[in-house]
């Protein structure tokens, strides 16, 4: 898929996005190096600690399809631009990203997309 077309799918499941305590909507987009496509959105509680990202949604549907490698992920918001990931989603895009490969990362600013690498993101990251 396109970067565009990654970023249209992130835009219409932050749709769903179920966020009635910060009103903030996210919806992500993964392509895996298969060729999958997952989509995921925000959900919260009313025990805000438990509150799952868009970015780890998508993973998670993913992981469960038996995909594991990721090499792109689109991120949206309507209440911001460039609305990047943060900090525990990256270090969760960073387990399931091909060790030789990087990922990624498309935000939207206004009507550009905006790409950057996970390595740019999270530099020098934790391993195992
Ligand atoms: N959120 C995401 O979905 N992804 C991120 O990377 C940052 C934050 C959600 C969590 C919460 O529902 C809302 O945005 C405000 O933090």
């Amino acid at each position: 898929m396109t970067y565009e077309e990654l970023m249209q799918k992130a835009i219409e499941v932050s749709k769903n996005s179920y966020s009635p305590y910060s009103k903030f909507a996210v919806g992500a987009c993964l392509e895996t190096v298969n060729g999958k496509i997952y989509t995921g959105c925000n959900f919260e509680n009313s025990s805000f600690g438990m509150t799952i990202c868009a970015e780890r949604n998508a993973v998670g549907s993913a992981i469960a399809d038996g995909e594991q490698k990721i090499k792109a992920i689109a991120i949206y918001s309507p209440n911001q631009d460039n609305c990047a990931p943060c900090g525990a989603c990256r270090q969760v895009l960073h387990e399931f990203c091909d060790r030789d490969e990087d990922v990624a990362i498309i935000l939207k600013n206004g009507n550009e997309l905006k790409i950057y690498t996970l390595a740019q993101l999270l530099p020098e990251s934790f391993n195992l």
